[in-house]
Formats: structure tokens, C-alpha cells, sequence
């Protein structure tokens, strides 16, 4: 046969993957192929394949009469949005997308091609875990990937989307990435599946209630993002890029923004009179942020903390913000671990950090200090501490106690610290406060309840408020609500070549 003939009849062959009824089996499943998949997220025509005709090298078990050129998994590079990114696509209609020995080759050498030319790299999943057939050398391939994960990470930005099965040890490299992504209904992930849990424990699960994409984004908090369909989690990645930059030197892309009047009346009314009362930090958000700018990650899991990117001015900002309307925007576990991973995310990636603070404190109970909450309350602490971004605080209202100083105060590095007129900065709440240092004076009154009421007014109007504060300079300027935004613009602007030379070591300890 004529050379070029052979070749574009292998790379027909190629791109059949598993075969055509295959193809169809994953499209009644509501699935795309890896190959569809890539294109949707890639710029037209900017996709590069490498590795096109690898073949597995497996003997056993009939398998060197199967082969599919590929091996389960399409790699690459391309352009999203114009800017370089390497993908690997596994192809379910191959072998289930099983990991095999050439399977990891491939993802191995796109990885190392990411690491070395400073780009992200996107790894699309859909795979029934090692190769059964191949034994030690799948596993072994599984763990040069995560070897991998490990070294990129903090250098080059990874996001998984998790598009079919994800199970046994395989989880663990989209675990190490620093965004997951889950389509509802197809994917899953689990480190054992319902069969062992139902063995094990006794317990009896579906696999959607056990790893599904629903329970990922509130029970576990393992995935970031979920999509009702393919198409939707795709579309996610895009805009997530979209806030990051290539790689751990390179800064995130500046969007053009024309000075305009930054005023926003709303923050002068959105604090209730009572203090107790909720209000939905979203909506300051909203207010502060870029229009329409604000992506939030982790958003069904630990509300009373939110997370996401946004832009100031253009600019890509991470911002870290009490939850008054999610458990009073409480710290506890779960809300200190998502913000301490999300804090450390954008300090590696040289993403400056806003947090928005209204605060009452650290949960109480037994549940919370048997769990850990000293650990991971100190997570948050730690993260934050540890960042050398630029940093902004803006204190809405409540800033008590312990998640006073956590909230990325002046003590721990803050850059910037605003509070608003209605700030109560303070060791706890004025009631709470009164109640224990006037216990005595309080019980001795003809009337209790009217004493208790008096001391609460004068601990109010000594601590309930941002003066104090402002006064020793922990907080840089108490500032009207309206003028939030326009003050963000000129601060992050200002802080857009803050330098921070660290001590030599070799890593800090996080309290993991
Ligand atoms: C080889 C596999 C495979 C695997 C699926 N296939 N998983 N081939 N190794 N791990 C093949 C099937 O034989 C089938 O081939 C095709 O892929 C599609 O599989 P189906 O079962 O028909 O599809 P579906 O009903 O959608 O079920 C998907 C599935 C199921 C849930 C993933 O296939 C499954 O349970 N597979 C085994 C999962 C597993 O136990 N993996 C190993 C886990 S241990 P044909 O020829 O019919 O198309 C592990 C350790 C990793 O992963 C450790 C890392 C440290």
C-alpha cells in the first residue's frame, strides 16, 4: 500500500477508538467521546495529538489480539481561549478507558511536557480504573501520575472534569489537582464502590449516592464545580482558565476595564439594623466585584464560607467571605479547610486575595472539637498567614474573637484592612461580653434583665465598633460602604507589584 495511504488508514483506525458500537453505547449513555470532548474545549483546529498510535504491550489473556491504536486515551495540546494547554482525553470505548502501562505513558508525557514549558494541564476522566489484564505495571503507571500531580503542583494550575467512572486508587490523581469537576449523573468517584461498602459495612448505597457528583459537591467537598451535562462542565473549565494564569511565574490574564463611577449606594443599606439579623454576602459581592465577574467554587459545600474568583478592575482577585446568611458565617471545619485550600490555590498562583469578614466566631460543640476543629481552624490560619499576595480585608460587621485574627488580619500579613462604620470588632458579642464581666453587679440588681441591658449598651459603644481598632492602626481606614469598590480598584492596583522575600527553608508544616 502506498506510505501515506498506510498512514491515514491508521489514523482512520485511530480515531475509531473502540469502534463504532462502542461510540453509540457512550452516546446512549448521554456521554462524548474523548475525542468530542476535546473539541468543545479546545479553539477550532488548535488541537495537536501526540501519541496517536501507541499500543499496549499486554500478552496475557488473549489481549495482543486486541489492540486499539491510543490505548484508551487521546493526549495532547491545544488552545483554549488562545492560550496553551495539555489534555488528556481517556476513551471509555477502549478497554472501559482503563489505565494500562502505554495508557500512563501517554498522560505521563503530556504532564512532563506541562511542567516544562510552564502551562495547565486538563485531564479529562472517564475510566474503569487499572487495567485488569495488566496488573502491576497499570498500578505502577497510576503512581507515576500522581508522582507527577505532586511535582506540578503549585507550578502549573490542574483541573480534572470527571465525565464517567472514577474509582479505586484512580481518584487520587484528580484528588491532587486543584480543581475537580463532576458531571451530574455519569461520573462518580469512590476509593471502594457499593459491592465492598455493602461486604464491608453493611451499608447500601447506589453509586450516585456513594460518589456522585451531588455528594461530592456537599457531603465531601471533593469536587469544585458540577455540571448537569458535559457540554455545561466543559464550559466551566474554559472560565475557570479564564481567571488563572499559565503557570506559577506568569500572572492571570488582565481583562480591559474603563474607570466609570464606582459608587454602589446598595452597601450603605445591605447590614441590617439588628445585628443578629442575616444578610446574604453574595449580594456585597456582587457589588464590589466586576459585573457578572464572580465565579464561585465549592459552592453547595460549608456555605457559611464563600469562595471564587471575580475581577476588581480587570483584575483576577480570589475572594475568601463570611456567609451571614449560612449558620451566622460561623468558622468550623469543613468552612476553614475549603477556604485554606482555596487561599493556597491563589497565593501559588499569584492571585491577589479579598476577605470579606463577618465573623462571630468558631463553632462550639463537642462534634467540632472532637473532629478537630483546633487543626483545621488552624488551616485557614495558617494559609492565610503564609500567603505573599497582595491582601485585603474589608470587616461588614462581626469580627469576634479567635476568626478576628484568622480573617487575614493586619497581625497575620494583611495588606489592606477596611471596616465599614457598622464593624463590631471585639473579643465576643455584647451580650455574651456583659453577661460574664458584669455576672456579679448583674445578679445584685433590683432589675437584671435591664442591667444586663445596660452593660450590653456600654460594652456596644466601647467595643462594638471599629474605632478601637482603627485607632492602633489594625484597621487602615474605616471607609463609607459605598465606596468599597472604588477603594478595591485603587488598593489592588497599588499592590500589583508587592514583593515578599522568604526565609530559606524547605516547606512550612500546615497543620494537614
Ligand atoms: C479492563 C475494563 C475495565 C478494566 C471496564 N473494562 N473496566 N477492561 N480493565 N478496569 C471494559 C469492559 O470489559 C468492557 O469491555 C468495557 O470496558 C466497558 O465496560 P462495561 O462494564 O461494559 O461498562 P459499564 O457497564 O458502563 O461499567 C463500567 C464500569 C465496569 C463500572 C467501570 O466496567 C467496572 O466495574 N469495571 C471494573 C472496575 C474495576 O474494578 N477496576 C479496577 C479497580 S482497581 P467490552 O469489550 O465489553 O467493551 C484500580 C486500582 C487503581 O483501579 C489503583 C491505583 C493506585
Amino acid at each position: 500500500m502506498n506510505p501515506l495511504d498506510t498512514l491515514q488508514q491508521k489514523q482512520d483506525q485511530a480515531l475509531l477508538g473502540g469502534g463504532a458500537k462502542r461510540i453509540e453505547s457512550q452516546h446512549k449513555k448521554g456521554k462524548l467521546t474523548a475525542r468530542e470532548r476535546i473539541s468543545l474545549l479546545v479553539d477550532e483546529g488548535s488541537f495537536e495529538e501526540i501519541g496517536m498510535f501507541v499500543a499496549h504491550r499486554s500478552k496475557d489473556f488473549g489481549m495482543e489480539k486486541e489492540i486499539y491504536l491510543g490505548d484508551g486515551v487521546v493526549t495532547g495540546y491545544g488552545k483554549v481561549n488562545g492560550r496553551l494547554v495539555y489534555i488528556f482525553s481517556q476513551d471509555f470505548t477502549v478497554f472501559g478507558g482503563s489505565l494500562s502501562e502505554t495508557h500512563a505513558e501517554k498522560i505521563c508525557k503530556v504532564m512532563d511536557l506541562a511542567i516544562q514549558n510552564g502551562a495547565p494541564v486538563i485531564g479529562l476522566n472517564d475510566s474503569g480504573g487499572a487495567r485488569i489484564q495488566e496488573g502491576v505495571v497499570s498500578l505502577g503507571g497510576y503512581a507515576d501520575i500522581f508522582h507527577r500531580n505532586v511535582k506540578a503542583s503549585g507550578v502549573i494550575p490542574q483541573l480534572s472534569a470527571i465525565m464517567g467512572p472514577c474509582a479505586g486508587g484512580a481518584v487520587y490523581s484528580p484528588a491532587i489537582t486543584d480543581f475537580i469537576s463532576m458531571v451530574e449523573h455519569t461520573a462518580y468517584m469512590f476509593v471502594t464502590g457499593p459491592n465492598v461498602v455493602k461486604t464491608v459495612t453493611h451499608e447500601h448505597v447506589t453509586s450516585e449516592e456513594l460518589g456522585g457528583a451531588a455528594t461530592h459537591a456537599s457531603k465531601s467537598g471533593v469536587t469544585h464545580f458540577t455540571s448537569s451535562n458535559e457540554v455545561e462542565c466543559i464550559n466551566h473549565l474554559k472560565q475557570l482558565l479564564s481567571y488563572i494564569p499559565q503557570n506559577c511565574e506568569d500572572d492571570a490574564p488582565v481583562y480591559p476595564y474603563e474607570a466609570a463611577d464606582e459608587l454602589r449606594a446598595k452597601l450603605n443599606t445591605i447590614i441590617p439594623e439588628n445585628p443578629n439579623q442575616p444578610y446574604d454576602m453574595k449580594e456585597v459581592i456582587e457589588e464590589v466585584a466586576d459585573a457578572d465577574s464572580f465565579l464561585e467554587v465549592h459552592k453547595n459545600y460549608a456555605e457559611n464560607i464563600v469562595v471564587g474568583f471575580a475581577r476588581i478592575g480587570g483584575r483576577s482577585i480570589g475572594i475568601v467571605a463570611n456567609q451571614p446568611s449560612s449558620m451566622a458565617g460561623v468558622l468550623d471545619i469543613n468552612s476553614s479547610k475549603k477556604a485554606a485550600r482555596f487561599v493556597r490555590f491563589c497565593d501559588a498562583f499569584n492571585i491577589p486575595l479579598l476577605v470579606l469578614v463577618d465573623v462571630p466566631g468558631f463553632l462550639p460543640g463537642t462534634d467540632q472539637e472532637w473532629n478537630g476543629i483546633i487543626t483545621n481552624g488552624a488551616k485557614l490560619l495558617y494559609a492565610l498567614s503564609e500567603a505573599t499576595v497582595p491582601k485585603i480585608t474589608v470587616i461588614t460587621r462581626k469580627a469576634y474573637g479567635g476568626a478576628y485574627d484568622v480573617m487575614n488580619s493586619k497581625h497575620i500579613g494583611a495588606d489592606l484592612n477596611y471596616a465599614w462604620p457598622t464593624a463590631e470588632i471585639a473579643v465576643m458579642g455584647a451580650k455574651g461580653a456583659a453577661e460574664i464581666i458584669f455576672k456579679n453587679e448583674i445578679a445584685a440588681a433590683a432589675d437584671p434583665a435591664a442591667k444586663w441591658k445596660e452593660k450590653e449598651m456600654e460594652y456596644t459603644e466601647k467595643f462594638a465598633n471599629p474605632y478601637g481598632a482603627a485607632a492602633r492602626g489594625f484597621i487602615d481606614e474605616v471607609i463609607v460602604p459605598d465606596r468599597t469598590r472604588a477603594k478595591l480598584i485603587n488598593a489592588f492596583k497599588m499592590l500589583e507589584n508587592k514583593v515578599v522575600l522568604a526565609p530559606k527553608r524547605k516547606h512550612g508544616n500546615i497543620p494537614l
